[in-house]
C-alpha cells in the first residue's frame, strides 16, 4: 500500500516578496558558478517578474572583456532558456555590465564604485548593492576590506555582501575571518551563502515539524532511536581537484551542508519565525552537538576513496586517476561520521553522517528511526518489526514517507511494513526553483534567515575540529579507505554502525 497524500491546492501557492532596485556585484563573473548557476538563478527571477525593472547586474572579474563580451558569454550559457523566452532575454540583458576589476587592487575597486555611481543613474537603482563573491576563497578577507576601504559597504541599509563557502578551512580560520569581514560591515550585511538551505526541502524540515502537531511530541529521545543523514553523489571530482584535494569530503559537504540539515533538524522550535531567533536556535544546538568519540575520533568516523569501477563499457577512473589529482594523494571523497547532541532532547541519540562521491545513486535524505514498540503482539512478515521511521527526502523525488507497520492481507494476524509518501512534484505539481533562485532573491531581499551566522559557522567548524587535527597531525590513524566507484562506500563505515546493532538504509 502506498497512499499519497494529495494536496488539494495546486496553483497559488507562491508568496513572493517584492525585490528593492538595486544593482547585484558579481565578482569571479569569468567563473564557473557565475554562468552555471548565478546568472541561470537571475534571470529566472526575471521571468517570475521578481525583479523590478530598476536593476542591473555588474559583473566584474580581471579579464578584460566588454559589457557585450559578458552578455553574450552568459547568453550561450543560458542558450536553452533563452530559446523559449527570448524576449525575456532582450529585456534582461539590457540590464547586464561589465567592469576588469581585481580585488587586490584598490585602484579597481576605486573604479568601480564610479561605475556603480552610472549604473545608478542610468538604471534607477538608487545605490542599492548586493556585492557577491564568488572568488577564490582567499580573496573573501581582503575582498571584503577593499570594499569596505572604497566606502562601498558604509550603508548597512543599502550594501551587503554574500560569501560563498568555504568559510575558512577550520575553526580558527574561520573566527579570523569573521573579525575582518564584522570589521568592515555590520552581520545583518553579511551573507554566507549555503546553497543547501536555499533547497525547498531543507526549509520544509522547519515547516513539517513547526506547523505540525503530530511530529514535535515525538522528536526527541523518548522516541527517536537514531537518525542518519546522507548526501549521496554520483558523480566524481570532476574538474575541481584543484580546490577539492586541499578540501576533501568532510570540508566540502560535511561541514556546511550536513551540518545546516543536522541543525535544523535537531533545535528546538524558534520563539518567532525570524532570522534572529532560528539562527539563535541554529547556533545552540551545533554548540551542544560532539563527535561520539572526540578524545579517540578514529573511533566514530570512517574516510573513503573512490577507485576505478563501472563497467567495461564505461569505465568510471579512480579519484587519484582523475586530472589534477595527485596519484597518491590521501584526500577523502567519503566521510561517515557519527554524533551526539548534548541536550535535553537529544541527549545519548546517535545521529550518523554520511556522505560520498561516486555512490551508486544522487541522494540527499534524513531518516528518523523510531524506538521499536515495547512489546511484541504480531508476528512481523520477515521477523521481527521495522522500526517506524520518518524519510525526508531533500532530492531528488523531493517528499517525505513514513513507514509504518500494517496487518498483512489473509487470515493470520502478521504485520508488515509499508511507506505513506508524499511527493512535492505530485502535490505541487511544479518543480521548485533551484536553491540558489531563493537565496540571491533573500539576499538581495536583505533576509538573513537562510544564510549561516557567525557563531553558527564557527560552532560547525569547531564541531569537527578534533577529526580536522587528526588528519593533520596524524593520518595514518584515519587513513583513506579504497571504495569501488558505484559502491556505497568503504565497508568500515557499516561496521561504524554494525557496531551499534544498525545498518544504513539502502534506498
Ligand atoms: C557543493 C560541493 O557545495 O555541493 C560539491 O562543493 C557538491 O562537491 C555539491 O557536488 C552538491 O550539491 P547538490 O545541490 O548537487 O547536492
Amino acid at each position: 500500500m502506498d497512499a499519497v497524500l494529495t494536496n488539494p491546492l495546486r496553483v497559488g501557492l507562491r508568496q513572493e516578496r517584492v525585490i528593492p532596485p538595486q544593482c547585484i556585484v558579481i565578482f569571479g563573473a569569468s567563473g564557473d558558478l557565475t554562468h552555471r548557476k548565478l546568472i541561470p538563478a537571475l534571470f529566472e527571477l526575471h521571468r517570475q517578474r521578481r525583479l523590478p525593472s530598476e536593476f542591473g547586474v555588474l559583473g566584474c572579474a580581471r579579464r578584460p572583456w566588454s559589457d557585450a563580451d559578458f552578455r553574450s558569454r552568459m547568453e550561450e550559457a543560458l542558450a536553452d532558456t533563452i530559446a523559449s523566452d527570448p524576449q525575456a532575454w532582450e529585456c534582461f540583458a539590457a540590464g547586464l555590465f561589465y567592469e576588469p576589476a581585481d580585488l587586490s587592487d584598490p585602484a579597481s575597486i576605486v573604479r568601480l564604485g564610479q561605475r556603480l555611481d552610472s549604473i545608478d543613474r542610468l538604471r534607477a537603482t538608487r545605490g542599492n548593492r548586493t556585492f557577491y563573491l564568488s572568488v577564490s576563497p582567499t580573496f573573501y578577507g581582503s575582498g571584503t576590506r577593499a570594499l569596505a576601504a572604497a566606502g562601498l559597504l558604509a550603508d548597512s541599509e543599502r550594501s551587503r555582501v554574500v560569501i560563498e563557502k568555504p568559510f575558512g578551512t577550520d575553526y580558527a580560520s574561520a573566527q579570523t575571518l569573521n573579525k575582518v569581514v564584522q570589521s568592515c560591515a555590520k552581520e545583518n550585511q553579511i551573507f554566507r551563502i549555503d546553497h543547501y538551505l536555499g533547497k525547498e526541502t531543507v526549509q520544509n524540515i522547519l515547516v513539517l515539524r513547526f506547523a505540525n502537531t503530530i511530529f514535535e511530541p515525538v522528536w526527541n529521545r523518548n522516541y527517536i532511536a537514531n537518525v542518519q543523514i546522507t548526501a549521496a553523489e554520483t558523480v566524481g571530482v570532476e574538474e575541481r581537484a584543484g580546490y577539492y584535494e586541499s578540501s576533501g569530503a568532510l570540508r566540502d559537504m560535511v561541514q556546511n551542508h550536513l551540518t545546516q540539515i543536522l541543525a535544523l533538524t535537531a533545535m528546538e522550535p524558534p520563539g518567532r519565525f525570524d532570522a534572529e531567533a532560528i539562527r539563535n536556535e541554529k547556533a545552540k544546538v551545533l554548540q551542544a552537538a560532539r563527535l561520539a568519540n572526540e578524545s579517540e575520533p578514529w573511533k566514530c568516523c570512517v574516510r573513503g576513496q573512490y577507485g576505478a569501477g563501472g563497467s567495461s563499457v564505461s569505465p568510471i577512473p579512480g579519484y587519484r586517476q582523475e586530472p589534477g589529482v595527485d596519484p597518491n594523494s590521501t584526500t577523502e571523497t567519503y566521510v561517515a561520521t557519527k554524533l551526539f547532541i548534548d541536550n535535553w532532547r537529544w541527549q545519548g541519540v546517535p545521529f550518523y553522517v554520511r556522505t560520498g562521491k561516486r555512490l551508486p545513486k544522487r541522494l540527499s535524505e534524513v531518516v528518523l528511526t523510531f524506538r521499536e514498540a515495547p512489546v511484541h503482539l504480531f508476528d512481523a512478515a520477515g521477523g521481527a518489526p521495522t522500526p517506524n521511521q520518518l524519510i525526508l527526502r531533500i532530492q531528488p523525488d523531493e517528499g517525505a514517507n513514513i513507514r509504518f507497520e500494517v496487518k498483512a492481507p489473509g487470515s493470520g494476524m502478521r504485520s508488515r511494513p509499508v511507506d505513506m509518501a508524499f511527493s512535492y512534484d505530485e502535490s505541487f505539481g511544479e518543480p521548485s526553483d533551484e536553491g540558489y533562485v531563493r537565496l540571491l532573491a533573500d539576499a538581495m531581499l536583505g533576509d538573513p534567515t537562510l544564510f549561516t551566522r557567525s557563531d553558527e559557522v564557527e560552532a560547525a567548524w569547531r564541531l569537527y575540529t578534533p577529526l580536522l587535527e587528526l588528519i593533520e597531525d596524524a593520518p595514518w590513524q584515519l587513513p583513506v579507505q579504497p571504495y569501488e566507484a558505484r559502491t556505497w562506500g568503504p565497508a568500515a563505515a557499516d561496521s561504524l554502525l554494525a557496531d551499534d546493532g544498525l545498518v544504513w538504509r539502502r534506498p
